[in-house]
């Protein structure tokens, strides 16, 4: 009998447990603000932005929107992150990605002031969480992390494995596992044999962006196994890397794509802004 990993109901917790952290930080006078930058109108950023700023609303968290034109320059962008940076009542910045081809997305978030960087892209933020020293940590490894430690997973000395390599999800992830103290695999479109790896995971992580890439065939008997794919199908249904129905019983834990680690991504961030307007005391 497997577990399902209720990733809605826990990001609802801990969204009510920073509306009641917000309440008193007001007290003393610290009034946490999230700017969003939006470039252009991609659909599916359209529908995160809107997410983000619900739930910054019912976190008390005030919430600002630069809707940007899709063919402003690099400069003008520039300009916006730099009055962002130097805006004392702004402690978080996000710039929604993706954004236009002809903008250098890298030098964007790079100009971001690592201290309102609430993603955690800023090669700062990623250096300190390396280190192991406080860094904004990126919503989604760190929501995957939340969702173990809220369900009692036991990480240290357990065998992790990860597929996908991306900066904000597969890379991010390495470090928390090994802060956890879990041996830590990472697999990638070029790992040969991924199932030999995939079978011996106490905890699987798939983070690829392939709809049910994941086969009941690839993991073992009561494992763990998260999700973290967004996939729209033929009929435009969410679906997730894993093939849930044909694994959920081979699982230990297992997560649902929707209602899984898409709800806890936009909880960190609340969880960051938060943290930003502490660390910023203003
Ligand atoms: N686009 C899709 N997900 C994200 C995210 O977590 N942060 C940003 N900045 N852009 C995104």
């Amino acid at each position: 009998m497997s577990v399902i990993i209720d990733g809605k109901e826990l990001a609802k917790k801990i969204r009510e447990d920073l509306a009641k952290e917000v309440v008193e930080i007001k007290k003393n006078g610290i009034n946490p603000k999230l700017a969003v930058i939006m470039v252009g109108d991609d659909k599916a950023s359209k529908v995160y932005v809107k997410n983000k700023s619900k739930a910054c609303e019912e976190v008390g968290i005030e919430y600002e929107e630069y809707l940007l034109k899709d063919n402003i320059e690099m400069e003008e962008l520039l300009k916006i992150i730099d009055k962002l940076n130097n805006d004392k009542t702004v402690h978080g910045i996000l710039l929604q990605s993706p954004i236009p081809k002809h903008l250098n997305i890298k030098e964007a978030f790079n100009r971001i002031d690592y201290k309102k960087d609430v993603d955690g892209f800023h090669p700062i933020n990623v250096g300190k969480l390396t280190i192991g020293e406080d860094a904004f940590i990126s919503c989604t490894p760190f929501g995957v992390i939340k969702m173990l430690e809220h369900y009692n997973i036991p990480t240290e000395g357990k065998n992790a494995v990860i597929i996908g390599r991306s900066n904000i999800v597969g890379k991010p992830l390495i470090q928390c596992l090994l802060n956890k103290n879990a041996t830590v695999t990472i697999c990638h479109s070029k790992t040969k044999n991924i199932e030999e790896i995939t079978k011996k995971a106490d905890i699987l992580i798939a983070a690829i962006g392939v709809p049910k890439f994941v086969k009941e065939n690839m993991v073992k008997e009561g494992a763990v196994v998260i999700d973290v794919g967004i996939n729209r199908n033929e009929e435009g249904k969410l679906v997730g890397d894993t093939d849930f129905d044909n694994i959920k019983d081979k699982a230990s834990y297992i997560t649902p794509v929707p209602g899984g680690v898409g709800p806890m991504t936009i909880a960190m961030l609340m969880n960051n802004v938060v943290k930003a307007s502490k660390n910023l005391k203003r």
